[in-house]
């Protein structure tokens, strides 16, 4: 594993558009442990491929690191998809490593459930709330080229 180099505000690569992935090969499986191994590294909940300079879809997360202070159970999810959200919403103090001490709130729904690939290959299903949820929002903006700055503007 290896830490790759973060991408920062007024990168372009951070508002372009990822690519599906269509295999899950070595590579692929390396870069997702390489992000995890990145995040954890930079004090970070959540990575999305774009941020180390990979346009695919792919991201990383674990909340729990932070909450239980120590605690690794980090996940990778590839090509995922919010399918469906709740009507009620929150709003939460959000950061990014691509956006080193800037700090924003953002309005998020409350509860998303995200469909992705595993990297066995295995179709998966995730219901998150709160921090996880917005966490998984964030993330999967990333893949859009959308940033939490972007979702600032829109609200405010
Ligand atoms: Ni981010």
């Amino acid at each position: 594993m290896a830490i790759r180099e973060i991408r920062k505000q007024g990168d372009e690569i951070l508002s372009k558009n990822c690519r599906t992935v269509e295999k899950i090969d070595d590579r692929i499986i390396e870069l997702g442990n390489d992000m995890l191994e990145t995040m954890y590294k930079n004090d970070g909940i959540g990575l999305a491929a774009c941020q180390v300079g990979i346009l695919k879809r792919i991201i990383v997360y674990d909340v729990k690191y932070i909450e239980e202070d120590g605690k690794k159970e980090g996940h990778i999810l590839i090509n995922p998809k919010i399918v469906s959200r709740s009507k009620s919403m929150i709003e939460v103090e959000e950061g990014c490593l691509s956006f080193p001490d800037i700090y924003k709130v953002v309005k998020r729904h409350e509860k998303v459930t995200v469909e992705y690939t595993d990297i066995k290959g295995k179709k998966k299903r995730i219901t998150a709330k709160d921090i996880e949820a917005v966490c998984l929002q964030h993330e999967l903006d990333h893949l859009d080229g959308v940033v939490f700055l972007d979702r600032y503007e829109e609200q405010n």
